[in-house]
């Protein structure tokens, strides 16, 4: 059903065989994913291990006091970047071992420190950063560069840090202390990078978020025996004097189901399991969007990592859906999964709207401009918005050649469409799968 070259060839719990991939092409454009209208879906699949986990794991793991144990880490392009820059801190890590050093244990860099394509990277190392005794230079590639750092430097510095971008420079002054930082975002990198800030400031600190976001940090920093306390929207904690190691099993990213929920739900008769996803409630808002939206989706073998939720679902296609809304404070809690809900929003009768998404403009790329684009080139009726977009649908979708804009997550939205489109699609630059899902056209190849 498609071909591409520099993807991964993991493939997680496969119940039958991949069949030989078609030829694919590199060019100007990088790497070109021809993607076929698909007849069905079906088979059984493990997704990437949670990405934002992934990261947190990793930084928290390296100035745990001891080795941590972390199994089944992503193996996207972000979270190895991750890995190098703790690397260039003078941080081990080999296979799923990460040698912590303790809270005091890193080194000062020799270079300034390289987080690729990664927000979440360059987010967290900040607030890790902040209160060390030397100077860190975060850098990341074009894309990463255009996006907002002030919104980590503002915190950081009424923490008593000194923090500057572009670029960003953190670390090197003062002590930290603790502040109450209402958050005018929301964003968990944001929370995140204060909170590991946290781990260097007298006194406690705490932040207010406006609408819930993914809270593995906090439920990892308790599991590690830091003293954390939620209550609502705000989070507090307290300087540990050490924190415990890691002996974790990663589990699957939600985010990265997401792509196999919208496709199952979709494509005629299909009937995709995934294995061993992580169900945290900050993760799953969009589960929540597509079943009242008519979409068939079972879970079953529910059990716990390290605090984190886990289980195993079964999504099957649906009958006729019902257009979808997503309003308020919803999007925030469903950011990294509007671009394949737009995707199904096109094949839904009636007008779907999304809102309150302004924040996918300064993703990987503009994700609302990236997604009219493509899908609008595939004869959807997609409107973007200031924040969201207005989607018009059942649309009958053409195959077309179409632009990741770099961003792996529209990449592999548009793949997605691809499968309901007639004849065949071409998607620009689809190596950038390799960011969270090296996998992903493994997986699209071996359900369709
Ligand atoms: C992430 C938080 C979100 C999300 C990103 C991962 C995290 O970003 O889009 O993919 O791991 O904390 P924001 O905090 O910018 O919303």
């Amino acid at each position: 059903m498609c071909g591409t070259d520099g993807v991964g060839h993991e493939l997680g719990a496969p119940t039958r065989r991949l069949r030989r991939r078609p030829p694919h092409r590199v060019g100007r454009w990088g790497v070109i994913a021809t993607v076929r209208n698909a007849r069905r879906l079906e088979g059984s699949i493990q997704v990437p291990g949670d990405k934002s986990i992934s990261h947190r794991a990793l930084i928290l793991g390296a100035v745990a006091s001891g080795d941590s144990r972390v199994r089944g880490l992503s193996t996207g392009a972000d979270v190895q970047s991750t890995t190098g820059c703790l690397r260039e801190l003078g941080v081990e890590i080999e296979g799923s071992l990460v040698r912590g050093g303790g809270v005091d244990g890193l080194q000062a860099p020799a270079r300034a420190l390289d987080c690729g394509n990664s927000g979440t990277t360059m987010r967290l190392l900040a607030g890790l950063l902040a209160g060390q005794r030397f100077t860190s230079e975060l850098m990341g590639d074009e894309s990463l560069s255009r996006r907002p750092m002030d919104r980590v430097v503002e915190p950081l510095r009424q923490m008593g840090a000194t923090a500057s971008w572009p670029p960003l420079r953190v670390g090197g002054g003062g002590s930290l202390h603790g502040i109450e930082y209402h958050l005018p975002v929301p964003s968990a990198q944001v929370k995140s990078s204060v909170l590991l800030a946290a781990l260097y400031a007298d006194g406690e600190t705490s932040i207010v978020e406006p609408v819930r976001t993914r809270n593995h940090t906090e439920l990892m920093l308790e599991a590690m025996g830091a003293a954390v306390t939620v209550d609502g929207l705000k989070v507090q904690v307290d300087r540990p004097a050490s924190l415990d190691p890691l002996d974790l099993d990663v589990p699957g990213d939600f985010s990265a189901a997401a792509f196999w929920l919208v496709a199952a739900a979709i494509v005629r008769e299909s009937r995709v399991s995934l294995l061993g996803v992580g169900v945290n409630p900050t993760r799953t808002a969009v589960a929540d969007v597509l079943t009242a939206a008519g979409v068939r989706l079972a879970r079953s073998k529910a059990r716990l990592e390290a605090r984190e939720p886990v289980a195993d679902l079964l999504v099957r296609q649906a009958g006729d859906l019902r257009p979808i809304r997503v309003e308020g404070d919803m999007a925030a809690e469903m950011i990294d999964e509007l671009p394949v809900l737009a995707v199904a929003a096109t094949q839904i009768a009636g007008t779907s709207f999304i809102t309150g998404a302004g924040e996918l403009r300064v993703k990987e790329s503009d994700r609302l401009a990236a997604m009219e684009a493509g899908l609008n080139a595939m004869g959807a009726d997609v409107v973007a918005q200031a924040d969201g977009w207005v989607i018009k649908g059942p649309r009958r979708l053409e195959g077309a050649r179409v632009d990741s804009a770099g961003d792996h997550r529209v990449a592999m939205a548009l793949a997605i469409a691809a499968l309901v489109a007639d004849g065949k699609t071409e998607i620009e630059g689809a190596e950038c799968v390799e960011i969270s899902y090296p996998a992903f056209f493994d997986h699209l190849e071996y359900l369709a």
